[in-house]
Formats: C-alpha cells, sequence, structure tokens
C-alpha cells in the first residue's frame, strides 16, 4: 500500500535536502513527479529521477505566489493528466537564532513563504484532486513548542500544523487527506551552517544529544514519513502532524542522571 505506481505527486522545495529527498523516493514507488523551487539546483533533482528511469518535470519558481503555483499545477497537468499528491515543502529560516528586533518586512516573508505558500498550493490542486488524494505540509518541532528556531519561523510552523488541521476538517467527506512531518534537527542545505560550525569545532557528536535516539536525522528518514502519509497505506491518518524528529518533541527538559 505503500506503492505509489499511477499517482502524480507536485513537491515544492525540492532543489536538496528533504524535498529533494522524497521526490526521489516518491519515484522510486512509482510516482511521476513535479518537482519545484526556486532554485536551478531543483532541474538536477528531476534529472536524478529521469536517470534513474523515472518521470519527473521541474519548474523553477517561487511557490509562495499565486502564477509559481499555477505553473506547476498546470505542468502536472499538461504532462501527467492527474495531480494526486501535494507535498507542500519549501520553507526559509530567516535565520537560526530568536530576535525581539525582527522586521514587519521580514517576519511578513517568512509567513508568506512557510504558510500561505503551502495555503496556495492547496488551494490550487484541490479542484484537480480526486478522491484519494493525499496533502502532506512540512510543518517542523519549531512550530510545536518554543525552543527550536526563531519567532517568525516557529510561528509559521504552528501555522502549518492549524492549517493541516483546518482544511482536512473543510475537505469533510471529499476523500482527500491533510497531514503534515514535523521534523526535529535533519542534516540539509538549510542546517549546513550549524553543522559545518559543529565539526570546525569538533564537536559534530554533540548534534542531536537532546533527544532520545541522539543524533541529527537525515533527508532520507523524513522522505520515508512523507511517503507512508502520501500513500494509501495512511488512509486513514488525517489532520494529524507526525512527529519525526528521534522522540525530541517526546519529552520535558531534564538533566540525564549520565551527566549528573
Ligand atoms: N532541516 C531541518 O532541520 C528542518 C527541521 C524542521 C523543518 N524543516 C523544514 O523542512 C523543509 C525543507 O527544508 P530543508 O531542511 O530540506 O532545507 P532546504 O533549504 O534544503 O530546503 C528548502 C527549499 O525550499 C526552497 N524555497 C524557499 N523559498 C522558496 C520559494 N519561495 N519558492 C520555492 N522554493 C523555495 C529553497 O530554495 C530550498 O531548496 C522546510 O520547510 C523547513 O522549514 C527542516
Amino acid at each position: 500500500m505503500t506503492d505509489l505506481t499511477g499517482k502524480t505527486a507536485l513537491v515544492t522545495g525540492a532543489a536538496g535536502g528533504i524535498g529533494r529527498a522524497t521526490a526521489l523516493l516518491m519515484a522510486r514507488r512509482g510516482a511521476a513527479l513535479v518537482v519545484a523551487d526556486v532554485k536551478s539546483d531543483v532541474h538536477r533533482t528531476a534529472a536524478m529521477i529521469r536517470e534513474a528511469g523515472g518521470r519527473a518535470e521541474s519548474v523553477e519558481t517561487d511557490v509562495a505566489t499565486d502564477a509559481g503555483v499555477a505553473t506547476i499545477v498546470q505542468t502536472a497537468l499538461d504532462r501527467f493528466g492527474t495531480i494526486d499528491i501535494l507535498f507542500a515543502n519549501a520553507g526559509v529560516t530567516g535565520g537560526l537564532l530568536p530576535r525581539l528586533d525582527t522586521t514587519t518586512e521580514d517576519f511578513a516573508e517568512v509567513l508568506r513563504i512557510n504558510l500561505l505558500g503551502p495555503w496556495i498550493a492547496i488551494r490550487s490542486v484541490l479542484p484537480h484532486m480526486a478522491d484519494g488524494g493525499a496533502i502532506v505540509c512540512t510543518a517542523s518541532v519549531a512550530g510545536l513548542r518554543a525552543g527550536a528556531g526563531p519567532i517568525p519561523y516557529s510561528a509559521s510552523k504552528a501555522g502549518v500544523v492549524s492549517l493541516v488541521q483546518t482544511t482536512a476538517m473543510a475537505l469533510t467527506g471529499r476523500g482527500i487527506r491533510v497531514n503534515a512531518v514535523a521534523p526535529g534537527l535533519i542534516e540539509t542545505p538549510m542546517t549546513e551552517p550549524l553543522y559545518t560550525d559543529a565539526r570546525a569545532k569538533g564537536r559534530e557528536d554533540r548534534i542531536g544529544q537532546l533527544n532520545p535516539t541522539r543524533r541529527g536525522g537525515q533527508p532520507d528518514e523524513i522522505a520515508q514519513a512523507v511517503a507512508f502519509l502520501a500513500s494509501d497505506a495512511a488512509s486513514y491518518v488525517n489532520g494529524q502532524v507526525l512527529a519525526v524528529d528521534g522522540g525530541l518533541s517526546a519529552q520535558l527538559p531534564f538533566t540525564p542522571k549520565w551527566s549528573l
């Protein structure tokens, strides 16, 4: 039931990281892909899928605009005829540290890309999505509670949590499920400065030490969860946020006894 043969999937933020890993996995499971990103590396993602024998088109565009999303949707319909899966994944941090002087413009830009973008994508695919469609958005553990990102980023991801809950309910009876993944710390271009800094200081072994699995995650570990949520294997999972974070969000802060 995790097979995606015959389905068409749209993946945003697919130039690298979690989006690329998910697009590659969905293609291996049989889906035809339309991958989109504001970066030109998105064409490489599509090329990788085609080189492996899959079907993929790439669109270089801002996916937080009506026009950009319209192009992606039209590409999917022209090339593959249907839209069965949407993975609204594109996102930005807007900086790595919490600040109390973030400007209105900077805050609004993070909300535009991280929250409005997924909404535009959801609204745009719905007229073309039949019974059995699946939508997955990328939230974050930062959207579940404080401590994992800057203020606008965390607020935007909390908004994504509400977005999947409210759209799932608004779609009652349509046969379309809407869920989110909430990744913990994953090694991608987004977190590259953190990994580079830790490695330069010889402290790579400290990454992920706050979660009980005691390591950071890899993009494919998020892709596996997204592919599940997008597949018929998740047919009774709706309006949920699946944390894929090594257990980070399952616990309260504590001092482990081995460090006392
Ligand atoms: N890496 C982590 O630790 C982590 C943790 C939690 C959530 N996330 C979320 O996962 C998602 C994927 O991030 P990633 O970690 O793979 O990093 P990433 O930077 O590799 O991926 C994000 C992609 O989104 C694209 N993008 C940004 N704004 C865009 C726009 N307006 N239009 C089109 N594309 C745009 C970027 O170009 C980039 O390729 C993001 O939503 C991010 O917030 C990441």
